[in-house]
C-alpha cells in the first residue's frame, strides 16, 4: 500500500498518473469535502480560532501544521478566515505543509503563496511567503523533518490523510501445537503426556500477504470480464493468509487488548495501521509534551477528519478509486487509490499513551461538527450574496447538503471529526464537539 500509494518508483501520490492529471476533482479521481465548499475550510479555521481563543490567546509561538494537503485549497480557506481575526493571524509564526507528493507540494506553493512566489531551500524542505498573512510557509516531505519544541503552541489539522496510511491485516488461526495430530503422533502423546491432550488449544495471529495473481489466472480473468463486456483492469494481485507468523504479525496484533480479546475466536480479522498511531502519538507529543520533550504547560490542538470506525476494529476495509468508482485495490498499481478506514478509537488509544499532557473528544459524525461550528449560517450568508444568481444558490445549497448528508453512506454520516487538546480533566469541550468558547 505504501509502494503503491508514495513510493518513489512512482506511486499514485508520486508520479504514477501523470503530471498532466491531478487526484482530485470531476476529471480526476474523487471529490474531498474541503473541494466540495469554500465553507469546510473556513469552518475548520474558526474552530482553531475558538480552540486559540479558549487556550487564552497565546500571542506567540502558534504553527499551523497540516498533513496530506492536496491541492492545498483547506489551508487557503483556513488563512483567508484567520486573516479576518487578526490578533490570532499574528501570533501564527510558520504554516508547515507535510506533502509526500512533488507535486501536489508545487501546486499548494502557488495557491498559498502565489504564482510568482520564488521558493527557498530550507532545513525541512523548502519556503516561501504566504500570500494571505504574509507568514513563511514551509514544506516538508515528512512530519519528522518539523522539530518538536516546548515553546510551540502548535495546530495540527489532517483532512483525509489517515486513510491513506498503510494497513496491517490479520486473521487469527489455532496455532500448529493445537491442530489434530495424525494418529500415530496423537497415540505417542497420549502414551507421553496426558496433559498435552487436555491443554486448551492455543490460537496465533497470521498475517494476511499480498501475492502475485498467476499471469495464467490474470489472463483468463481477463478473457471472461471482456467477454461480459467489463473493462475493469486486471487484478494483478492477491490477498494470501501467511502459512506462519510474521514479523508484524508477533507483535502489532498483541499491542492493544481490543486485538488480544479476539484471538481466541479463530477467524476473526483486524485491519491495523501503525502509521496511524505513530501520527497519533508525534501529535500528541507536540501538544502535551513527552518523555523526550517536556512542556511546562500543554497547548495546541490536532483536528483530525476523516472516515472510519468510532469504536469497531476495522476489517476488509481496503478499497481501490479511479475516476469516482470502486475498483479493485489488487489491480493496475500505482494508478488506482487505496485507501482504508480508520480506526479513530487506536488514534485515540495512541495519542493518551504517548502523553500524559493530552485529552481526546469525539469522534463525533461530520454533520454534528459542521453543524455546530455554524454551516447552516454560513450558507444563508453566502446564498444570500449570490443574490438573484440561481446557479450559485443551488451550488451552495447543493455541496452544504452533501457536506452533512446523514444517509447511510452520507459525508456527513461516515465521516468523524476527532479532536486531541491539552488535558484538561474533560472539563472543557471544544466546540463542536458539545462545548462552547471559554476565554482564558
Ligand atoms: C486523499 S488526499 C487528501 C488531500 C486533502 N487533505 C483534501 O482533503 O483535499 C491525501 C493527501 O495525503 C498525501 N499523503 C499521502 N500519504 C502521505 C504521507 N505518507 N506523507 C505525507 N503526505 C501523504 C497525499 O499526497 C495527498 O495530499
Amino acid at each position: 500500500m505504501r509502494m503503491c500509494l508514495t513510493g518513489d518508483l512512482g506511486g499514485y501520490y508520486t508520479g504514477a498518473i501523470g503530471q498532466d492529471r491531478d487526484q482530485f476533482g470531476i476529471k480526476g479521481d474523487f471529490v474531498t469535502s474541503p473541494e466540495i465548499s469554500q465553507m469546510f475550510g473556513e469552518l475548520v479555521g474558526l474552530w482553531f480560532i475558538a480552540e486559540w481563543i479558549s487556550q487564552g490567546q497565546p500571542k506567540q509561538g502558534v504553527q499551523l501544521i497540516e498533513v496530506g494537503p492536496g491541492r492545498g485549497t483547506l489551508m487557503d480557506d483556513m488563512l483567508r478566515t484567520m486573516k479576518r481575526f487578526p490578533a490570532m493571524a499574528d501570533s501564527i509564526e510558520s504554516v508547515f505543509m507535510v506533502e509526500a507528493s512533488p507535486e501536489l507540494r508545487e501546486t499548494q506553493q502557488k495557491l498559498l503563496c502565489g504564482p510568482d512566489a520564488v521558493p527557498e531551500t530550507c532545513e525541512a524542505g523548502f519556503r516561501s511567503h504566504g500570500k494571505h498573512l504574509g507568514k513563511p510557509i514551509v514544506w516538508a516531505e515528512s512530519l519528522k523533518s518539523i522539530p518538536i519544541e516546548s515553546n510551540k503552541v502548535p495546530f495540527i489539522i489532517a483532512h483525509e490523510f489517515f486513510d491513506a496510511l498503510p494497513i496491517h491485516t490479520f486473521q487469527s488461526a489455532l496455532a500448529p501445537a493445537s491442530l489434530p495430530k495424525t494418529t500415530a503422533s496423537i497415540a505417542s502423546i497420549e502414551k507421553t503426556s496426558p496433559e498435552v491432550k487436555d491443554s486448551p488449544p492455543s490460537y496465533e495471529w497470521r498475517e494476511m500477504m499480498v501475492s502475485p495473481t498467476h499471469p495464467a489466472e490474470v489472463a483468463s480473468a481477463q478473457a471472461k470480464a471482456k467477454a461480459a463486456g467489463k473493462d475493469a483492469p486486471p487484478e494483478e494481485f492477491k490477498l494470501i493468509l501467511s502459512s506462519k507468523p510474521t514479523r508484524h504479525s508477533r507483535y502489532l496484533p498483541e499491542s492493544s487488548l481490543r486485538y488480544q480479546q479476539l484471538k481466541q475466536y479463530p477467524g476473526s480479522v483486524v485491519e491495523i495501521c501503525p502509521d496511524a498511531s505513530l501520527y497519533a502519538a508525534d501529535f500528541a507529543a507536540r501538544i502535551g509534551g513527552s518523555e523526550k520533550v517536556k512542556k511546562s504547560q500543554p497547548s495546541g490542538a490536532a483536528l483530525i477528519l476523516d472516515y472510519g470506525t468510532s469504536d469497531t476494529i476495522p476489517i476488509n476495509s481496503l478499497r481501490g478509486i479511479r475516476h469516482h468508482k470502486l475498483v479493485s485495490p489488487f489491480s493496475a498499481p500505482g494508478l488506482v487509490d487505496l485507501s482504508a478506514d480508520v480506526d479513530f478509537t487506536a488514534l485515540a488509544e495512541a495519542a493518551t499513551l504517548a502523553s500524559d499532557g493530552v485529552e481526546v473528544h469525539g469522534p463525533v459524525p461530520q454533520a454534528d461538527f459542521l453543524e455546530l461550528m455554524g454551516i447552516r449560517e454560513r450558507a444563508e450568508m453566502l446564498i444570500k450574496g449570490a443574490g438573484t444568481n440561481k446557479s450559485a444558490t443551488e451550488d451552495i445549497e447543493k455541496s452544504w447538503k452533501r457536506l452533512v448528508d446523514r444517509g447511510p453512506s452520507g459525508m456527513g454520516k461516515v465521516y468523524k471529526a476527532l479532536a486531541i487538546l491539552p488535558e484538561n480533566d474533560g472539563k472543557r469541550r471544544p466546540v463542536g464537539f458539545g462545548g462552547d468558547i471559554s476565554p482564558r
